[in-house]
């Protein structure tokens, strides 16, 4: 039994079909901040626990061996918005709920971390790889790095733990979010025809379509723990400059959709994060790589867009902030 936290959220729902695909039972638990449509297609094919993991009851570890911990604030507005509750659900909850597993003897603890851990001040421009240094200070990329951190102290012979540093995720999911650079570029063409690029759309991004990055879970849930104990993987197909994701969405509804949209670039607001990753390690040890182009992926969110599957660009709920904002508000932290 796989349990993953944070299952009904963009990239949890696209993993769990997947882990189901592969024959894995899974117990999702998860706050559902988003609702449960996202789950709706598979909810009778899993356990389903409700919670918050900053309250985890113990008895949701019986018969898991595998924890993927996907649960948490999802974003650097949402972490800034609510520092402390970022740091307890990402940082704190995510080291109880392995300490707990390590005590109940399961095996192997997958927790999602960021590539905005590369993002700090006085960071140099080059590509980076998972041993370079890194230094992060905002309140999401700080949360993540202190989690890997404390995790990797657990991790023993009999308690294996990979960390995987995922670039920006883009594509459709069931459970969709519009905040994320690609969507909301794909977003802006349908609603306003008009694709914003800050500054001259200059600085880098390591992006990875939603279905690759569950797929990494995957074959980190299968492979060898002697390969992925302790390691850290970054997870991308590549990096891109803002200006040309912006050029090849612009190109991508035209040809496919008949999408005109202009691209209008405008001045930042506040400084603007630029990181490269390398995704060799997670080539050569892994043997996982990336495959769908973002052209490929712009087409299946513009079908789902074109079907009408979605129109109501503006609800709160693709927007993490957003959604978060008024139920902090409501319910404090
Ligand atoms: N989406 C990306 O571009 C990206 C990139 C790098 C890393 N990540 C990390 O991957 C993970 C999944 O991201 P996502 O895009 O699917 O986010 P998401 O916001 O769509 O999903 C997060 C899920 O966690 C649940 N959750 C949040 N707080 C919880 C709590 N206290 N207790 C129980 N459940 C809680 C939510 O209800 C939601 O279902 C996150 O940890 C995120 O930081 C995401």
């Amino acid at each position: 039994m796989i349990l993953v936290t944070g299952g009904a959220g963009y990239v949890g729902s696209v993993l769990v079909q997947k882990l189901l695909d592969r024959g894995q039972q899974i117990r999702i638990f998860d706050r559902f901040y988003f609702g449960e449509k996202s789950i709706s297609s598979f909810s009778n094919k899993v356990d389903i626990v409700r919670g918050d993991v900053r309250s985890f009851p113990e008895n949701v570890l019986g018969e898991v061996e595998t924890i993927i911990y996907l649960a948490g604030l999802s974003n650097d507005p949402t972490a800034e918005f609510n520092p402390e509750a970022n740091y307890q659900i990402n940082t704190e909850a995510s080291v109880k709920i392995a300490k707990l597993a390590k005590e109940k003897g399961i095996k192997r603890f997958i927790f999602a971390s960021s590539c905005s851990i590369y993002d700090f001040l006085n960071s140099k421009d080059s590509v980076k790889t998972e041993d370079d240094f890194v230094d992060p200070v905002l309140p999401y990329s700080l949360s993540k790095y202190k989690a890997e951190n404390k995790l990797k102290e657990l991790a023993d012979d009999n308690f294996c733990v990979v960390i995987l540093r995922k670039g920006t995720v883009f594509g459709y999911s069931p459970r969709m979010r519009f905040d994320l650079v690609v969507n909301t570029m794909v977003k802006d063409a349908f609603s306003k025809k008009t694709i914003n690029v800050v500054d001259e759309g200059l600085h880098w991004r390591p992006l990875v379509d939603v279905e690759n990055a569950a797929e990494a879970y995957c074959v980190c849930v299968e492979a060898n723990s002697d390969l992925v104990n302790r390691q850290v993987f970054n997870i991308s197909l590549d990096n891109f400059q803002v200006k040309d994701i912006a050029t090849t969405i612009q190109t991508t509804l035209d040809k496919n959709f008949g999408v005109k949209t202009k691209i209008e670039f405008i001045k930042a607001s506040g400084k603007i994060r630029s990181y490269r990753v390398s995704n060799d390690k997670a080539r050569k040890v892994l043997k996982f790589e990336a495959k769908m182009s973002i052209p490929q992926s712009v087409e299946k969110i513009a079908s789902h867009i074109k079907n009408g599957d979605i129109s109501d660009f503006q609800n709160p709920i693709y927007y993490n902030i957003d959604w978060m904002k008024p139920i902090f508000e409501r319910e404090g932290v």
